[in-house]
């Protein structure tokens, strides 16, 4: 089978997680791919596919790639760029395309270019034997042009240090971004996952059409919406339940005096046109599964809670356990719900209740000083495809943790999992540095500074 060489061009965000994305989208469409290259922070990946049709459709679902082009020249220079272009060209590379009405995008990579510029590099390509019209709205076909400046701003080079050129085949699935956005979405809470992660959750999380989808820790629901995009089934369960019923303070800061009204995970459902795929949200508690044990689903998504904009907590009591009375309305006690007893609790759960190659992904926080992989959690029935780490501040992060069913699981399996308690990451969250100091403090630690640096420098003795 003949295979091509494409280049896929990478929005430059969400850096770790792009291997991952591609690889979970072909392994899902069943698409052999072929890296030509060792995997780096730089935003492109040469890869072999079997044809264009792979190529789109890899594209289509990807939320971290940008375009993908059929590599027509790769160059550490310019004008070896062109001298390789003009050699293709004579061998017959545009014939397909030469009638065509067309455009070529210039891209440079850590770098500016001004409009007179950009026009230029444009013209630099003028000996191409195009025959067809210029068109910048609908081109039947767009080349695409990049220069690559490195991955540093500070340290910017004269000259590109690589070269690509190309004819696009595939734009991505980024549309999705601006269409699923958390502005105009009808329901949001305060913790709502932006729609690029919510969607790439559902990339890394395979899911496909059909599939029943679980969030136990549903919230305003992002997650959900992201799966039902791609054809999932939908379902959540969260303990919180003025979240579920659309009751807790208006999130957005225009509508604070304004009750909410009409605004439920359904409701985005219904705005984004995949209310076919919503089953339902249950007001429950995660920590006591509440599935019917026969319940498999094919794919398990989560963002726990982290004890910052929302408590941690089970249903419990420190006291004694407290018998209700079938006819009197009782609300539940709450304890608090440390970040390694969810984790154990939802590997647990999904050892039982995930289809077996189903994936569970969740977050989890981590100081980055005291985070080291022993932390990540463990458990006989997973296996570690992936994670990945989305910067949050200088001092914490989150990472993605993307776990596949390999095999059901037994009495005896444990979850060994060490991570911090949520009491300790909230109090590194807020007193991450206990030096930290005011403008005024910073002015005067400055002056004092620079007086000692004046006695220094004049032998003078300062206390
Ligand atoms: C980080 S938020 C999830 C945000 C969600 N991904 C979204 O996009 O809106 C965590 C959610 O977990 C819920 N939660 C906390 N403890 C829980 C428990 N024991 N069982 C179920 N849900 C719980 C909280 O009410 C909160 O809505």
């Amino acid at each position: 089978m003949k295979r091509f060489i494409y280049l896929l061009w990478f929005a430059h965000e969400h850096v770790a997680f792009r291997i991952h994305e591609i690889e979970s989208i072909a392994s899902l469409l069943n698409i052999p791919i072929k890296w030509l290259e060792p995997p780096s922070d730089e935003p492109w990946y040469l890869v072999e596919l079997p044809s264009e049709e792979a190529v789109q459709q890899i594209s289509a679902r990807s939320v971290t790639m940008r375009r993908a082009l059929q590599l027509w020249a790769d160059e550490p220079t310019i004008s070896k760029l062109h001298e390789t272009l003009k050699e293709k060209c004579l061998n017959g590379i545009l014939e397909p395309f030469k009638l065509k009405s067309f455009k070529v995008d210039v891209d440079l990579f850590c770098n500016s270019q001004t409009k007179e510029e950009k026009l230029e590099r444009i013209e630099s390509f003028s000996y191409i034997p195009f025959e067809g019209p210029v068109n910048l709205k609908n081109p039947d076909v767009t080349f695409q042009y990049i220069e690559y400046y490195g991955l540093d701003p500070k340290n910017i080079p004269e000259f590109p240090t690589r070269t690509f050129f190309g004819r696009v085949v595939a734009e991505s699935g980024r549309s999705l971004i601006h269409e699923l956005s958390l502005k105009n979405r009808t329901f949001i809470g305060n913790t709502s996952m932006d729609p690029q992660l919510s969607l790439l959750m559902a990339n890394l999380g395979k899911v496909s059409n059909g599939d029943l989808v679980l969030d136990p820790f549903v919230g305003s629901g992002s997650l959900l919406v992201a799966a039902a995009k791609f054809g999932g089934h939908v379902i959540g369960t969260d303990i919180d339940y003025l979240m579920l019923h659309g009751r807790t303070r208006p999130t957005r800061k225009q509508t604070r005096h304004i009750p909410r009204r009409n605004e439920s995970i359904e409701a985005n459902m219904v705005q984004y046109s995949c209310v076919d795929k919503y089953i339902d949200v249950i007001v429950a508690d995660s920590s006591i599964p509440c599935w019917r044990s026969d319940v498999e689903f094919d794919c398990i998504l989560a963002d726990p809670p982290y004890g910052i904009r929302e408590p941690t907590e089970r249903i419990g009591s420190k006291e004694f356990l407290p018998i209700v009375k079938k006819e009197t309305i009782h609300f539940p006690s709450k304890v608090d719900y440390g970040l390694n007893e969810i984790v154990k609790d939802l590997m647990k759960f999904s050892s039982k209740q995930l289809k077996l190659n189903g994936r569970l992904l969740f977050w989890v926080p981590v100081f980055k000083q005291h985070y080291d992989e022993s932390q990540i959690p463990r458990h006989s029935s997973f296996k570690l495809i992936g994670n990945c780490e989305q910067v949050l501040t200088t001092f914490t992060a989150r990472r993605l943790l993307i776990f596949e069913k390999i095999k059901m699981p037994e009495d005896t399996d444990e979850c060994s999992c060490t991570i911090p308690s949520t009491n300790s990451f909230r109090e590194q969250f807020f007193n991450w540095d206990e030096n930290r100091l005011t403008r005024k403090e910073k002015k005067e630690a400055a002056a004092r500074n620079k007086e000692l640096w004046f006695a220094k420098l004049n032998n003078i003795n300062v206390k």
